[in-house]
């Protein structure tokens, strides 16, 4: 194990605390926390959905976990053109309908997904000739989108048009091979036209960093901006795995998109693994999204592991049971939500929320830290519950006051020195937690208090 950085004067004795606790009275009067991903991230402002097939509405659980936890919905397949347009002209919505309506009879917002794509093609629009190619095009797009005019907030008009490696080159399609480089701009021209309110997207994968293939979308997005070709947003498939692991220039990236003058939105994300690596890599992306002000929303891949396209590497934040996994905690926590909810909820807004996430991690112990960030209103001190799973325990703290409660499980850390923030201004306190051989969970926030 590496040794550990010690980073600020509070190594934790019992004796020291017992000081520290009169310092700060703290009201009970400003605290709430969302308890679901959804109103966790509505909060901060942003979406928070899930890829769903038509064919699981029916079960349960699913359902329930879909309803209470997710306020966008994506359809997994049946938006695509073999499922919408089998046979040329001949339209079947039915699948695609049974979730647009699920969704928005609940209130929650609607991705669609994808209008242009290589993929689940049927073969009648390979067979194509150049002219007829492009009308049919043309006619999938305008006919899909007038079908659900007004119901989509965002679109995936082309989708994984360029290859992946060092070429920065478009991929090899019918569309490509026929039409040229000018099927993009030709399909985001149709698409404006056929729902103007509807946001454009182009969306990739291994795009998530600064390579190659990404410096192609940023070129195809800025030269589209410089000459007015309409263009709304830029996702971010973000498909994880140790092979193609979280980028450390993510943040970086989706940055330098937004700059451009378009949204960013995390697509279709899923995180190979398990357990505290798992949850440490979600909670760095739902972060890095935060950190973005034009990152407007994160959609999951699915919602329990075993209806994953990759089941087998458990990508997902809910068990095969519908359990919540230390991901959806990260998740939660990053969002500044806190399992349980609590505090007032007919408080308008929070004014401070917590966001966790895991700096170091060395197996038997590992560093976290927790940005306090304030509501719309300036405070002047602020708590947060820390509750670490047994035989977990905290060996030191930095930037903030901790105490104990009698189990020894749960800390609550007052702000020291860093009370005073300005509206919407961040602080951060950090701890070091030995696992003493126990459980990998990461730790759980209560809300926020501030005064
Ligand atoms: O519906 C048929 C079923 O009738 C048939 O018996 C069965 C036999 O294989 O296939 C079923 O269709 C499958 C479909 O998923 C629905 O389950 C297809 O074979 C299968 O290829 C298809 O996989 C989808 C994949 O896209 C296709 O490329 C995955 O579910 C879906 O998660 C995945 O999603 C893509 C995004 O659209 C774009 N980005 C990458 C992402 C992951 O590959």
């Amino acid at each position: 194990m590496r040794a550990k950085a010690t980073r600020g004067p509070l190594a934790v004795a019992a004796t020291a605390l017992l000081t520290v606790t009169a310092l700060v009275a703290l009201p009970q009067s400003t605290a709430h926390a969302a308890d679901t991903l959804g109103s966790a991230a509505a909060e901060k402002g942003r979406y928070f959905g899930a890829a769903v097939a038509a064919n699981r509405l029916g079960e349960a659980q699913y359902a329930a976990t879909l309803n209470t936890e997710f306020n966008s919905v994506t359809p997994e397949n049946e938006m695509k053109w073999d499922a919408l347009e089998p046979s040329r002209g001949s339209f079947g919505f039915g699948n695609a309908d049974r979730i647009v309506d699920h969704a928005r009879s609940r209130g929650k917002s609607v991705r669609g997904h994808t209008l242009v794509w290589h993929s689940q093609l049927p073969g009648w629009v390979s067979g194509l000739g150049a002219t007829d190619l492009r009308s049919a095009m043309n006619n999938h797009i305008t006919q899909v989108m007038t079908h659900y005019r007004g119901a989509i907030h965002s679109w995936d008009v082309v989708n994984e048009a360029f290859q992946d490696g060092s070429s920065g080159a478009r991929r090899s399609s019918p569309f490509q091979d026929k039409l040229g480089n000018g099927f993009i701009e030709e399909a985001f021209r149709t698409a404006r036209a056929a729902d103007p309110n509807a946001k454009l997207c182009y969306n990739d994968y291994n795009t998530d960093g600064v390579n190659a293939k990404s410096n192609a979308v940023y070129n195809l997005v800025r030269d589209f901006k410089s000459r007015g070709v309409p263009i709304d947003c830029v996702g971010f498939q973000s498909h994880f795995n140790s092979a193609s692991p979280v980028p450390s220039d993510y943040r970086a990236n989706l940055q330098r998109f937004a700059d451009l003058g378009v949204d960013v939105q995390i697509t279709e994300l899923d995180i190979e693994g398990s357990g505290t690596t798992q949850a440490t890599h979600y909670g760095n992306v739902v972060t890095a999204c935060l950190a973005v002000s034009r990152c407007t929303g994160i959609t999951v891949w699915g919602i329990p592991d075993k209806y994953s396209w990759r089941s087998s590497g458990t990508p997902l934040l809910f068990d095969d049971n519908y359990t919540k996994k230390p991901a959806y905690h990260a998740v939660l926590s990053a969002l500044g939500g806190s399992a349980g909810g609590g505090g007032d909820p007919g408080t308008p807004g929070a004014a401070c929320t917590a966001a966790y996430t895991t700096t170091e991690d060395w197996g038997g112990a590992y560093n976290g830290k927790v940005t306090i960030t304030a509501g719309s209103s300036p405070i002047n001190a602020w708590s947060v519950n820390v509750t670490m799973t047994p035989p977990q325990k905290v060996s030191t703290v930095w930037n903030g006051s901790p105490t104990w409660d009698t189990s020894g499980n749960v800390m609550t850390v007052r702000s020291s020195w860093n009370g005073t923030l300005a509206a919407g201004a961040s602080t951060t306190f950090g701890f070091t937690v030995t696992r003493n051989g126990g459980s990998t969970a990461p730790p759980q926030l209560g809300p926020c208090t501030a005064s």
